[in-house]
């Protein structure tokens, strides 16, 4: 019996697999009739067209079928509930925004742990010693200690502290593919967690594409949160 080449083989959000001629997986539009129908107001949201989508489904397969025209380019997934009007957001907000979602990854990265002590095995091992160390950092400096005695420079607390949270997401967003470059529908889910709740997350991820090429690369993604350049291509040693 062949394999359903289809099987395993993963297409952005508004794309289905489908076996071409040469037997190969290809991803081509989902058919938007075929999107799930809406049974709650709840599934809206609203894309960069300022247009409400009755569900994000409905919002890609249209996006997938404007595909390769200016305006599919530019249309994404905005944020979660209908469109609104969002007041404008300014420099100094956007700045402390992305000091906010910083400390918001880092707590994140805490909470794994302790996650991670309730759940023993939710974290592979090479990522749970790393986590378990950013976890001890973080009380102490809670506690109002110097943690010093937990580290061997500075360069580390800066690498566990600042670092490493921001790659750790990163890499979380970055799966479908995994290939060092968030795409629109990669974000989708965080941006659409953010955007309802804050008027400076859309600022925030347009201009995180600096250089205006639809994706975010894992440099790109640094310096929306201040890490230069040096900080992040660094590994930490021992
Ligand atoms: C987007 O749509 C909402 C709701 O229709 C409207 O209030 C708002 O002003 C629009 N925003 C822009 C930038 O056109
Ligand atoms: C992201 O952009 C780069 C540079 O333009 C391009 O080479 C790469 O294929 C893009 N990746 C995706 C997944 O769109």
């Amino acid at each position: 019996v062949c394999l359903d080449p289809c099987e395993k083989f993963q297409c952005p959000r508004g794309k289905v697999c489908e076996v071409n001629e040469k037997y190969r997986p290809v991803c081509v539009c989902q058919d938007p009739t075929t999107c799930p129908l809406s049974t709650s107001l709840s599934e809206r949201v609203c894309g960069t067209d300022n247009k409400t989508y009755d569900n994000p489904c409905l919002l890609f397969t249209t996006q997938c079928a404007l595909e390769r025209t200016k305006q599919g380019h530019r249309l994404h997934l905005d944020y979660t509930g209908p469109c609104r009007y969002v007041a404008p957001c300014q420099d100094k907000e956007l700045v402390q925004f992305s000091r906010q979602i910083h400390d918001w990854l880092k707590n994140t990265v805490v909470h794994l742990y302790e996650y991670d002590i309730q759940n023993p095995g939710s974290l592979t091992r090479k990522h749970r010693k790393i986590v378990k160390k950013i976890y001890e950092i973080h009380k102490h400096l809670k506690a109002g200690n110097k943690a010093s005695h937990l580290l061997s420079n500075n360069f580390e607390v800066n690498y566990l502290l600042n670092v490493y949270p921001v790659h750790w997401q990163f890499g979380q967003l970055d799966q479908k593919p995994a290939d060092g470059y968030l795409t629109h529908s990669e974000l989708a889910p965080l941006r659409g967690l953010l955007a309802p709740v804050d008027h400076c997350a859309s600022r925030f991820f347009d201009e995180c594409d600096s250089n205006k090429d639809k994706n975010i690369s894992l440099t790109e993604w640094c310096s929306c949160f201040g890490l230069k350049d040096g900080d992040h291509s660094k590994e930490l040693h021992g």
